[in-house]
């Protein structure tokens, strides 16, 4: 279905979606697309799940797609849902369960984003495209724009770990190192990719690989049986995946599939930059951007985030909370998921883990809560000094 408009999330103006958009040219805010939904349409589109493909695909009905003949995927999202007894009990909870975004195309919840947004654009007539990343962000890009025959430029800190280059280089992308932040590649990518040639994907700098990511909040819904879990626990940068779900959400009562019940959104951040914790417990409606952001969990290093507003409206509106964990603590949270779950998990993941850890000890969460951690990528593609350690025998 097409949205009827794209909104500024900030200043509510509207713009049409029938062609190809960016920010809101007034306040330089990212656009959220609205649909018409209505219960009856709702009733529809859940009596044909059941015969859906066991991808994101299967809610076409809700993604912005013209002609369906324009999508280009490699069969992204339906990860599992995992129960995990043996983490669940380490931490202290009756239940828990693990979203594994790791085990989608290129590893991570990046692939359900690059698909929905590149189809689009290239349905809507763009042909290249470019954008800043910490890593995952471009693996996905150049490998959706590979499958679409599109050109990709992308933009990483030098310092993001060989296999995230060697990736985006293999797909055919023109992978640019630079030295900094992902905002200092936001700079560079600006100076060198004419908007008038190259599309830029940049996290909420267009509207779509937001609509991608909220298919993580419909796909929650049907794997919890047609409910939702009491809290999900979120690793938090340019904050797509939480922004995406809460949309989801909002969505789906719309559509007459929930009341107006929701999950507690919590944002997971480490204390090396964390720019919404700062501002979550400021009560600030915006963050102040951090100078000098140091973390290992590479997706995290995201100094100022053009959404952030929206990340915290849909923090506060659910009666979440954002939470910081230091690099020594994500790194036992990554070793957990691997020695209790199977999980070789990004550091991201890891500190997901520590903060369900923390919100338990203070009794923000109590231990019978239904709880989502989102291991939102794997481990693989980081470099080796990230990865759990264990002890070779020989
Ligand atoms: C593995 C992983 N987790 C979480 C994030 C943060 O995602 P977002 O920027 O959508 O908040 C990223 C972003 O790069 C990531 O790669």
């Amino acid at each position: 279905m097409l949205p009827v408009s794209l909104q500024c999330g900030w200043c509510g103006r509207d713009y049409p979606s029938d062609v190809l958009q960016g920010l809101c040219v007034d306040c330089k805010r990212p656009l959220v697309a609205k649909y018409n939904f209505t219960p009856v349409a709702g009733q529809r589109i859940r009596d044909g799940l059941s015969s859906g493909p066991r991808s994101l695909w299967r809610y076409h009905d809700v993604l912005p797609l013209a002609d369906s003949k324009n999508i280009h995927s490699l069969g992204e999202g339906g990860v599992p849902l995992t129960n995990a007894p043996r983490l669940a009990a380490r931490l202290g909870f009756r239940q828990l369960w693990i979203k594994d975004e790791s085990q989608n195309p290129t590893g991570s919840f990046k692939a359900r984003g690059m698909p929905v947004a590149i189809s689009r654009a290239v349905e809507l007539g763009a042909k290249q495209f470019c954008l800043p990343s910490a890593g995952n962000a471009a693996g996905a890009a150049s490998a959706y724009a590979a499958l679409a025959g599109c050109r990709v430029r992308v933009y990483m800190p030098a310092d993001s770990g060989e296999a995230f280059f060697a990736e985006c280089r293999g797909y055919g992308a023109e992978v640019y190192a630079v030295e900094g932040t992902i905002a200092d590649c936001g700079r560079r990518m600006a100076a060198e990719c004419s908007p008038s040639e190259w599309f830029d994907l940049s996290t909420l700098k267009e509207p779509y690989r937001l609509e991608g990511k909220k298919t993580m909040g419909y796909e929650l819904f049907e794997d919890l049986g047609g409910q939702l879990p009491d809290v999900i626990i979120y690793p938090t940068g340019g904050g797509t995946g939480l922004i995406g779900m809460w949309k989801a959400f909002g969505e789906m009562q719309q559509l007459g599939w929930i009341d107006e019940r929701r999950p507690r959104m919590v944002s997971v951040q480490t204390t090396g930059c964390a720019p919404i914790v700062g501002a979550y417990e400021r009560g600030a409606e915006t963050a102040e951007p951090v100078a000098n952001p140091r973390t290992a969990a590479l997706g995290l290093r995201v100094p100022g985030a053009v959404g952030d507003f929206l990340i915290l409206r849909a923090i506060r509106e659910s009666g979440g909370c954002a939470v910081a964990v230091t690099e020594a603590e994500w790194a036992s949270g990554q070793s957990w998921l691997a020695s209790d779950v199977g999980l070789f998990a990004s550091p991201e993941g890891g500190a997901a883990v520590i903060a369900t850890k923390k919100l338990l000890d203070k009794r923000t969460i109590s231990p019978d809560e239904r709880v989502v951690i989102f291991n939102t990528g794997s481990g693989f593609k980081y470099p080796p000094s990230t990865w759990p350690q264990g002890v070779t025998r020989t």
